[in-house]
């Protein structure tokens, strides 16, 4: 893992939530917001991995909760925003990471199998979004009346061409990313709130290699990906870093591909 090229104090002061933020990916933007000067609350569904990840962050000098709570149940959102306003005393930023995923071909997938994964990923995406809207507004508790939050809504590139076996999650994707490009003119203009996206390509040791690309995908991939390597889960944080702070401060409305070229890549013929 690479030192980060960004100063440690880039957070300070800031507090973020993060959906899926105790394991993967999530938890990679967790302890690097966290590394970088911000107070960390990690949602999921799981409470002993909640509480876990909350406690490593802690172990490093990260001020950091655990909250155990579903994207897909409205009262638990609630919750998960008022729990980390209480603890820290305001939300700047917001990170939806949380995912769920399998592989399965369109004519096996039942239509709730389908509904699931849109009602975690899109549904629970917009969920949190609205209900972390009054604390992130400009103005809201903590803040001065011309510091709104960031929102990061974490997606995929598979909805950009089509993808085996993710019908699901490619329509749950495509789903997020007019949510951020919605969010983005209303909240940004209405209340100075930033939305942006990150799409990650292929990363080493996360669920999604595991769970989605088998071993014989893997191997044939490397050999189409431009850079010939696969990204880290901190290639992915370091651009979270870039979206949540302020060198980020005039990206509004994009979803930020962070695949090493990958989705545009073909074999070389
Ligand atoms: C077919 C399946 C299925 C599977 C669930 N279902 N798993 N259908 N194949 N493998 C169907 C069920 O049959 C059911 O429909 C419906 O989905 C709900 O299933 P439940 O098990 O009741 O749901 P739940 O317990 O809520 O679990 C939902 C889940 C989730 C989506 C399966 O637990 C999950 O995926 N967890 C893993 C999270 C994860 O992998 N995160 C990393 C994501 S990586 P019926 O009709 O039977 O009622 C990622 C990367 C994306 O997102 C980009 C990749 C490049």
């Amino acid at each position: 893992m690479a030192e980060s090229p960004f100063k440690a104090n880039i957070l300070s002061g800031k507090v973020a939530l993060l959906t899926g933020g105790a394991s993967g990916i999530g938890y990679e933007i967790s302890l690097q917001l966290g590394k970088h000067g911000a107070s960390v609350a990690v949602m999921g569904r799981r409470r002993h991995v909640v509480d876990a990840a909350a406690s490593s962050l802690l172990s490093l000098g990260i001020p950091a909760i655990g909250i155990a709570g579903d994207v897909r149940k409205r009262e638990d959102a609630e919750r998960a925003v008022d729990s980390t306003v209480k603890h820290f005393g305001r939300l700047d930023v917001l990170v939806n990471a949380a995912a769920g995923n399998f592989l399965v071909p369109a004519e096996d997938l039942s239509p709730n199998g389908f509904k699931t994964v849109m009602d975690i990923d899109s549904v629970g995406t917009f969920t949190m979004c609205h209900e972390a809207l009054r604390y992130l507004k400009k103005g809201g508790p903590g803040k001065d009346p011309s510091d709104g939050g960031i929102i990061i809504n974490i997606s995929a590139t598979l909805h950009y061409t089509a993808s085996w076996y993710q019908i699901h999650v490619s329509a749950a994707k495509a789903a997020v990313d007019s949510v951020t490009r919605s969010l983005a003119l209303e909240w940004g203009t209405d209340y100075d709130i930033r939305v942006n996206g990150i799409a990650p390509g292929p990363i080493k040791d996360t669920t999604g290699i595991s769970k989605l690309a088998p071993e014989e995908i893997v191997s044939g991939v490397s050999e189409t990906l431009p850079l010939y390597k696969f990204g880290e889960k901190w290639d992915i944080a370091m651009a979270a870093l870039y979206l949540a702070s302020d060198a980020g401060k005039y990206v509004n409305g994009t979803t930020l591909v962070v695949d090493g070229g990958l989705w545009l890549s073909k074999p070389r013929s």
